[in-house]
């Protein structure tokens, strides 16, 4: 029934278009928006606030970023992620200045050529085994300095946790760190799923980027569980230029950024990033420990925090995604890639390791 929408009381069936039943295993931001940061949305709603952020959610955010990455520390709320990457690469680098990235990582294959098309930053990129770069994967790429001719490397781009759903360790990106920091660079950390590193290292969110030598950071919101916005969080006040200016140019600037801001207060203020994470991540390791049992299945990859990687048949795949929505990785070998968010249940969980089982087997 269409329900009383012209009165603006309710919303009603008929315009509910999904089965909010049906949850998949493609991607953390397929998830929803979690209850609390929904309820945040609503209670800073009502009322006019200063548009462009000079809102009292805004300004209350700076306190609780500052308390999870330290005094220093300045948020600029985003809508997306690729565009808190272009924005805190355009700040941190010259016109004719280079970044330095993983051949995996997201700025490079997912970003649908953002960072050249839009920022006109060059990248260089290294080809990595696991997503991560180590001080002498970085050295490929980081030379040439004063030479006219090449694109001067100045800014290391990692990823936490890395789109091959491995981890850095806070001795890992500290040695990312000082390397780079040695040869005049940055380090600029794509942090989309930086709680879940939290979650999975068990260490507070500062371990791994303001305590180990981090310059700037992409603070993922979205597949955390806010209905969407990220932020460009300044570690080191002297490694960007212009932020202010770069974010309005770059279409990021929000009107009505308290909608951001409250929903980045009520996931970090608290525990809910956490706890968010760490089923998340839960979830991740019972699948992969009940897809490990089924003869026919490889987890080629480690799984250390919300995805896991497995290689099955094509057919396989082929008749699982009818039942259940993933992406395939690698059409060459067959490999899948599964994510869990912080909505997935044991109960989702056993439900698809049961349905890969059934597929196996009648394909057997
Ligand atoms: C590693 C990484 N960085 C950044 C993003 C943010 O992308 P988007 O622009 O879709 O918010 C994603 C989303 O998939 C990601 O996986």
């Amino acid at each position: 029934m269409a329900g009383r929408l012209a009165e603006g009381k309710e919303v009603t069936d008929a315009i509910r278009r999904h089965d909010p039943l049906v949850k998949g295993f493609a991607s953390d931001n397929y998830a929803g928006v979690h209850p609390e940061i929904l309820q945040a949305i609503a209670l800073a709603n009502e009322g006019h606030q200063t548009s462009y952020g000079d809102d009292v959610y805004t300004g209350a955010l700076q306190e609780v970023f500052r308390g999870h990455f330290g005094p220093t520390a300045e948020a600029w709320p985003m809508f997306n992620g690729t565009g808190a990457n272009v924005v805190a690469l355009r700040a941190m680098t010259a016109p004719w200045e280079a970044v330095v990235c993983a051949e995996s990582a997201h700025i490079h294959t997912d970003e649908g050529g953002a960072p050249e098309r839009s920022a006109g930053l060059k990248l260089l990129t290294v080809p990595t085994p696991d997503g991560k770069l180590t001080p002498a994967l970085i050295d490929r790429q980081a030379w040439g300095f004063g030479d006219e001719h090449r694109a001067q490397p100045k800014v290391v781009s990692i990823t936490q946790t890395t789109e091959l759903g491995t981890l850095y360790t806070p001795a890992e990106i500290k040695a990312v760190c000082d390397h780079a920091h040695q040869l005049g660079m940055l380090v600029h950390l794509d942090g989309a799923r930086a709680t879940n590193a939290a979650a999975a290292l068990d260490v507070p969110l500062r371990a791994f980027t303001t305590d180990v030598g981090v310059d700037v950071l992409s603070f993922g919101g979205t597949k955390a569980g806010l209905m969407f916005g990220e932020a460009v969080v300044v570690l080191n006040p002297d490694a960007v230029r212009g932020l202010r200016y770069l974010r309005k140019t770059s279409m990021q600037l929000a009107s009505k950024m308290r909608f951001v801001s409250v929903q980045f207060e009520a996931l970090l203020a608290g525990d809910l990033w956490l706890r968010n994470a760490r089923n998340a991540n839960a979830m991740a390791q019972r699948l992969a420990a009940a897809v490990r049992e089924i003869p026919g299945v490889e987890v080629p990859r480690p799984v250390q925090a919300n995805a896991v990687f497995a290689i099955l048949p094509p057919d396989v795949t082929e008749r699982l995604q009818k039942r259940f929505r993933f992406y395939t990785w690698n059409e060459a070998t067959g490999e899948v890639r599964w994510m869990t968010a912080f909505d997935t249940t044991e109960a989702d969980v056993d439900a698809f390791a049961s349905a890969v089982a059934e597929e196996i087997n009648s394909c057997a």
